[in-house]
This record gives C-alpha cells, structure tokens and sequence, in this order.
C-alpha cells in the first residue's frame, strides 16, 4: 500500500474502505476512506488520526513507504469516533505506546472511555503543538460534530486537517479534488452534510464566520478530512458549500416520503407527487420499501416541505415510516413545512401520528392529515389536493 504525497512533507496514510455500506444506519453506497496523515519533519514525525479497527495493517504500511513506524514521535487525535480511532491501540503497539496522543480536553476523556486499560498517553493540546522546525495549530470545533472535534492547521503550507469537516464517503484510488468531476462528489458531499451534519449548522456556521473574521479561511490552501478526498485545487468551492447548506434555505421543492402495505398509501403518494409537481413545485416521490432512510433526507435537505405518508398498523404507524420519522426528528431540520396522509383499513391512526410527530418538530402544517379508508376513490382524492394546494401555497410564501 503506497502513501500519497501532499505537500513535500505531509502525506496521506489512510484507508480505503470500497465494501462498507451501512455507516452507522447510514447507506454508503461507493464506500468511504479513513483518511490519515503523516506530517514528516527532520525534528519529529506527527501522525493525525489512525484508521478504524481492522485497517491498522493498511495504516501501518503506508506509513512505513516513508518512515519506519517506530520513529513517529507523536500521535494527534482530531475527533475520537472509532471511525478514526478504532485503530488507535494497534497503532500505539506498532509505534510505541508510550508516545503522547493529543486530543483535546472532551477528546482526552472520550478516548480515554473507549479504550480503558489500552494505556494510551493522552495529552490535552495547548493551543499549539511543534512539529519539528514548526507549529501545528489547533482549533476547538465543538460539536462539529461531537464535543471532542477540533480541526488542526500547518501555517506554513496552509494545510487544515478537518477530521469529519468537509468530507463524503466515496471509496476511490483518487485522492485529489481536481481528479473526481463535481457531479460525482457533489450529490454524496451534499449526501453527507444532510445525514452528519444537519444537527449541527448552528456552529458550523459560526464556526465559517469565524474562520473567516480571523482569516484563517484566506490561509486555508489545502482541505485534509477525514473521509473522502483532499481539497487541493479549490478548498473555497467546499467552504462555499457548506456556507450555503448550513442556512437551510427552502427551496420550491416537496419530498413524498411513504410506505404503503397493499399500495393504497402509495396510490395517494403517487397522486400527491402528481398534483405538487402541477402546482409549479420540483416534487420528488420516495418510497421508503425502495430508497433507504438516508437518502431519503438527502432528497429532503433543501426541500421546503416533507409529506410523509403511512397506513396504519395495529394502531401504530408503519414501521419504516416511524423509523424514518424518528431519524429526522434526530436531524432537527430547521424551515420544513409538513403533511401527512395515509389509507386504513378499521382504526386510521397512522396519519394522524406522523401529523403529530412533524408538528412536535416544530414543522408548518398548512392542512389537516389526510386519510383515506381502504381503497382510494377518485372522490377521496379531493382533501388529498386541497392538501397540495395548501402546501404549495405555503411553500411559495417561503421559497
Ligand atoms: Fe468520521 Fe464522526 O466520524
């Protein structure tokens, strides 16, 4: 396994993962990386991040292309998830597990809970760190997007290493932004952001405030995250990116997220879609028996309203429907307008459970649910219209 050069003393030393495809709940359908850093000074050698478990071997043996193991002086944790820091044990053996690991203060505490009894040397940063002949900068990420993040910048070449921040999952042999067409990484950067990140635009948009006032953001010539490719050749086209995600403006656009038992609710969605579309919206159909959850709220980042659709099922609303309801709520979207439908066959609860569930989000309702018993008639399809008249109404006073 080769390293990848990125300035004359930093490399690449991660992993590629082409066969994951369930992270953590998440779909990863083109794999991911866990990217991994090597800064090789005469005076000292700094690895940032290691690998999750099971890819130390990979790790390790790009590492030692360019230096043997033993000689790294120093290990920086940027972010303790086990995603970069599963490997952390194994790789402390391999180069000498009395070797300090910098993290910050939360990290300090968070690897200290994970890897109880591994020994590790953990050291809370100050502020800087040298790294042979010059300074490793950190600065404090909290919550972006757990309590221990912290991003880590070289001055001297204008490298920032990111951890989760500006990363996608994309397994590939490319390493470089200026190697993989926009068109491929935009739809999976955007895929990330809304999966990982939406929880958390308030920091990261005080966070891009910041870097910019401080003018850290014109300093920034190279992009090293966790996950995906390195951002050489245009790190502002990320940054503007995440400037524009981070505001959850609505777009004229409605998501029809369902699942129907004997395709009554899928009737309706259908028809939905249809009379959304006819009301000047982008409408975008979504069955959740075919599209996983993930991709899903991909669909739904940008759009300005949700309507989610479900049958009724010993009193309850349909499993997936619940599963994807719950996933959202943990998102905590921000300027959604919402709707619920459904067909059911005796007690009708369903609909009314997912219209409660998006108005405890904190959604705009612009109509009542709309429910439909058994089969759908061309005559029970007229409150399902008033109910997309309703929503473009709403929509188009916001978007
Ligand atoms: Fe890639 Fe939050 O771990």
């Amino acid at each position: 396994m080769e390293p990848i050069q990125i300035t004359p003393n930093v490399w690449w030393v991660g992993a590629v993962d082409y066969d994951i495809r369930d992270f953590h709940g998440y779909l990863t359908p083109r794999g991911s990386t866990y990217n991994a850093y090597l800064i090789v000074n005469s005076g000292k050698t700094t690895l940032i991040d290691t690998v999750k478990h099971g890819f130390e071997d990979e790790l390790l043996s790009r590492i030692a292309k360019i230096v043997d193991p033993k000689k790294i002086d120093q290990v920086v944790s940027n972010h303790a998830e086990m995603d970069h820091s599963g490997g952390l044990p194994e790789v402390m053996r391999a180069i000498g597990p009395d070797k300090p690991v910098y993290a910050s203060a939360v990290g300090v505490k968070n690897l200290d809970g994970q890897f109880k009894g591994a020994g590790l040397n953990l050291k809370a940063v100050e502020g800087k760190l040298d790294v042979g002949g010059e300074e490793l900068v950190f600065l404090e990420t909290r919550m972006v997007h757990w309590p221990d993040s912290m991003f880590s910048f070289l001055p001297s070449q204008g490298v920032l290493f990111s951890q989760d921040g500006f990363g996608l999952h994309l397994a590939t042999p490319e390493r470089f932004d200026d190697e993989i067409a926009e068109d491929i990484w935009g739809p999976l950067a955007l895929n990330y952001f809304a999966n990982i990140l939406t929880p958390y635009t308030g920091p990261i948009g005080k966070l891009i405030e910041k870097v910019v006032a401080d003018g850290l953001a014109a300093q920034i010539k190279i992009i090293c995250p966790d996950h995906g490719f390195i951002w050489r050749r245009a790190p502002s086209r990320i940054l503007e990116l995440y400037a524009r995600w981070v505001q959850q403006k609505p777009r004229k656009k409605a998501v029809v997220v369902f699942d129907s038992m004997w395709h009554s609710t899928e009737h309706m969605a259908r028809e939905l879609t249809d009379y959304l579309a006819k009301l000047g919206l982008e409408a975008v159909h979504q069955n959740l028996k075919h599209q996983h959850r993930s991709q899903a709220v991909t669909e739904c980042y940008e759009a300005a309203a949700i309507l989610v659709g479900t049958p009724t099922i010993n009193n309850q609303l349909f499993p997936s429907v619940a599963d994807f309801i719950s996933y959202i709520k943990g998102l905590k979207f921000k300027n959604k307008i919402g709707g619920a439908f459904g067909s059911y066959g005796w007690s009708g609860e369903g609909a009314k459970l997912a219209q409660a569930e998006l108005k405890a989000m904190g959604y705009e309702l612009p109509a009542d649910e709309v429910r439909v018993q058994w089969v759908p008639q061309e005559k029970d399809l007229e409150p399902l219209k008033a109910l997309a008249r309703a929503v473009a109404e709403a929509v188009k006073a916001v978007a």
